[in-house]
């Protein structure tokens, strides 16, 4: 038994699937088929819903989502919000309005994704205070809507309805408004355990209970943003019966600051990783804006990311950069593990079957560290990445010291480039130490050719990044002796 409410309305379903969608759950059971299907993939954004879930407060905070690789037992004690739930009777929402005045619909199908994308948006800047919200700005406006994409309207009166719908009164439908909906879900929260569908989809909210859960059922697969694990089931029409979702277990949620660093619980949503990096690491902050879209951030996990073990995970090299360590946990106890010794070989990790990611530990940066991160993918809004780089190091007197050189794409695991380091470690960051590193790097790493890169165009493009390091390092701190020309760097030079 699902307990959720609907647009204001208490909803109860029984007999959900473990691998039932949000989606699935509107559109065939429910009737609601405002919510669209487009990829089932997380990718196209028409099926972007709103869910509700309370804060530490209990009031709900409502974050955009992919209703077609959410679970529909993560709705226990939620309120989804979709495209149906937005007018206060024949008043529009301003998001609606504004689509309609500036003609952003064509066929429409992308429609009722991008309304609910823009009515978090709206929502959102109204409850940091301001009635109407301010206007947006172009970064934030791409940042709301890189995740819905429309094949015929074309972006521009999309984009005009996103900067006019400020200039609308807001809407208040009555559940909006509706102060206890917070508490009632709340509540809901404490059943959750129990409510769910036992020996199909449990959702304890302890380690303990976790824990005891998995020694009773090792074959279950565990479940936190579902932002992979459901592609299984949604591309390659796998069924998923059996599920532990560690999302709501209160020790992988905390993040513990201390002296040295952070420990970050492994179901901690990007999205609320995003504010804490933002100091101490602006790069790696700032990466996790092309992390997919707004409403894979709400939902992915930092501990997922890493427990998925994908060559081409974004955090990972950013992780390995900064020499981050894990926390697993299983049966025999907790154990720490460097992230260095936890990839073995493609997807095959160093965690037990019966151990489980329990943290992350982020250390503060050293004295004079600096990072720097760079994504390369075809397209610059939510996709996956061809090639990372991710490079920390300190100058000291004028020469590179803990050089630390991490990758995604350039080999079967995100890894990090020994022999590359070697080559810059106690260097001066000129030429010819970058050169004797590119070769390195050419000669330690061995990308692998698919759709997103050739291994030669990887080998080449992890090369150029180095290069680019160089100059900006040169850049930063000129001096007459050490800027050297930008130096041509050819195919040729990679190829083995
Ligand atoms: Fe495309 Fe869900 S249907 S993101
Ligand atoms: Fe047709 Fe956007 S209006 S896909």
């Amino acid at each position: 038994m699902i307990d959720f409410h609907l647009n204001g309305r208490r909803q109860r379903c029984a007999d959900v699937r473990a691998d039932e969608s949000v989606l699935e759950l509107l559109r065939t059971t429910l009737g609601q088929t405002g919510t669209k299907e487009g990829c089932a993939s997380g990718d196209c954004g028409a099926c972007t819903v709103a869910i509700g879930e309370p804060d530490a407060a209990g009031e709900l905070v409502y974050r955009s989502a992919n209703a077609c690789i959410t679970p529909a037992h993560q709705l226990q004690g939620c309120h989804l919000v979709t495209v149906e739930g937005l007018a206060e009777g024949e008043r529009l929402h301003p998001a609606q309005a504004a689509m309609v005045d500036c003609h952003a619909s064509q066929c429409g199908f992308c429609t009722p994704g991008i309304v609910m994308s823009l009515f978090t948006l709206y929502e959102g800047q109204r409850r940091g205070g301001e009635v109407p919200p301010p206007p947006l700005t172009q970064e934030r406006l791409e940042e709301a809507l890189g995740g819905n994409l429309c094949r015929c309207t074309g972006y521009r009166p999309i984009r005009d309805a996103a900067l006019t719908m400020g200039d609308y009164p807001p809407v208040d439908p009555a559940w909006l408004t509706d102060a206890t909906l917070g508490h009632r879900a709340d509540d809901q929260h404490a059943d959750s355990q129990s409510a769910a569908e036992a020996g199909r989809y449990a959702a304890p909210r302890t380690l303990e209970a976790l824990r005891r859960l998995r020694a009773e059922r090792p074959q279950a697969r565990l479940v936190a943003g579902a932002t992979d694990l459901w592609l299984e089931t949604t591309q390659r029409l796998e069924a998923l019966d059996d599920l532990i979702d560690v999302r709501r277990v209160a020790e992988l949620n905390a993040i513990e600051e201390t002296t040295e660093g952070w420990w970050i619980g492994a179901a901690v949503p990007l999205a609320r990783l995003m504010p804490l990096l933002a100091a101490p690491y602006p790069a790696f902050e700032h990466l996790l804006h092309r992390f997919a879209s707004s409403q894979i951030r709400h939902r992915a996990t930092l501990g997922g990311n890493i427990a998925n073990a994908s060559p081409i995970g974004d955090t990972p090299p950013v992780l390995l950069a900064l020499d981050a360590r894990l926390r697993l946990d299983g049966p025999r106890g907790s154990r720490e593990l460097p992230l260095a010794n936890f990839f073995l070989d493609y997807r095959q990790t160093a965690l037990a079957e019966d151990e489980l990611i329990a943290a992350i530990f982020l250390p503060r940066p050293a004295d004079g560290q600096h990072l720097k991160v760079w994504k390369l993918s075809k397209r610059r809004e939510d996709d996956i990445s061809a090639v990372l780089g991710a490079f920390a190091w300190r100058l000291e007197e004028g020469r590179m010291r803990d050089v630390h050189l991490a990758f995604g794409g350039m080999a079967a695991i995100p890894r990090r480039a020994p022999a590359a380091e070697a080559a810059l470690e106690g260097r001066v960051p000129d030429a010819a130490a970058f050169a004797a590193a590119r070769q390195a790097l050419a000669d330690e790493l061995t990308p692998m050719s698919d759709v997103r890169g050739s291994a030669e165009y990887r080998r080449l493009a992890a090369g150029n990044l180095l290069e680019r390091l160089r100059l900006m390092i040169a850049a930063d701190h000129a001096t007459a002796d050490d800027t050297p020309p930008a130096t041509q760097v050819t195919l040729d030079a990679y190829a083995h």
